[in-house]
């Protein structure tokens, strides 16, 4: 099941965050906070326990991942893909054009999610994470996928 966070998930999702993210690219626990309560933060339950979770930003067009983890026992179950398209759900119902999200280039494994799921990189991005690593702006259209 897939829900809005609430300040009671803030843990849980701190937590998942430390499973999956080097410590200089974790968010802090008032960034996660904030992004609670703007309620554009999603978790993926499974038997009533948050397995993963999902941060979108809402632009004019479109819709950014701004951060997406599962914790790694759950990994490969199709629960990451299962997020991405309640983002894609969302933009859809609000007629925006398309999914936006930045991708470490190294991130091998999350670029082969996006790229199955459609989306395509649109450029590289330089010295993107901490003025050291880049990373892949990547997008996928609401309508018929690359193409529309
Ligand atoms: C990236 C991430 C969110 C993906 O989540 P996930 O739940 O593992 O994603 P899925 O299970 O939907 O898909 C992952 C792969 O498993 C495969 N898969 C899905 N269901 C499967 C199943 N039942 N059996 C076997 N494989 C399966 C998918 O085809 C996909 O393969 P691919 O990598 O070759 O495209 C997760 O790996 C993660 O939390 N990583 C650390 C944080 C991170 O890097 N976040 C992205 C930052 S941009």
């Amino acid at each position: 099941m897939i829900r809005k966070a609430t300040k009671e998930d803030l843990s849980i999702i701190t937590e998942i965050e430390k499973y999956s993210f080097e410590s200089s690219d974790r968010f802090s626990s008032r960034v996660i906070r904030y992004h609670i309560k703007k309620e554009k933060t999603f978790v993926i339950t499974k038997d009533g326990t948050v397995i993963g979770y999902m941060i979108l930003v809402y632009y004019k067009s479109n819709i950014r991942i701004y951060s997406i983890a599962i914790l790694p026992q759950f990994r490969k179950k199709g629960y990451g893909t299962k997020l991405i398209l309640h983002a894609l759900d969302i933009a859809k119902k609000m007629h925006k054009k398309y999914l936006s999200l930045e991708v470490n280039v190294h991130n091998k494994r999350a670029i082969a999610l996006y790229e199955t799921i459609g989306f395509i990189k649109q450029c590289r991005i330089q010295k993107y994470y901490h003025g050291k690593v880049d990373a892949y702006k990547m997008h996928r259209f609401v309508k018929n996928g690359n193409i529309g």
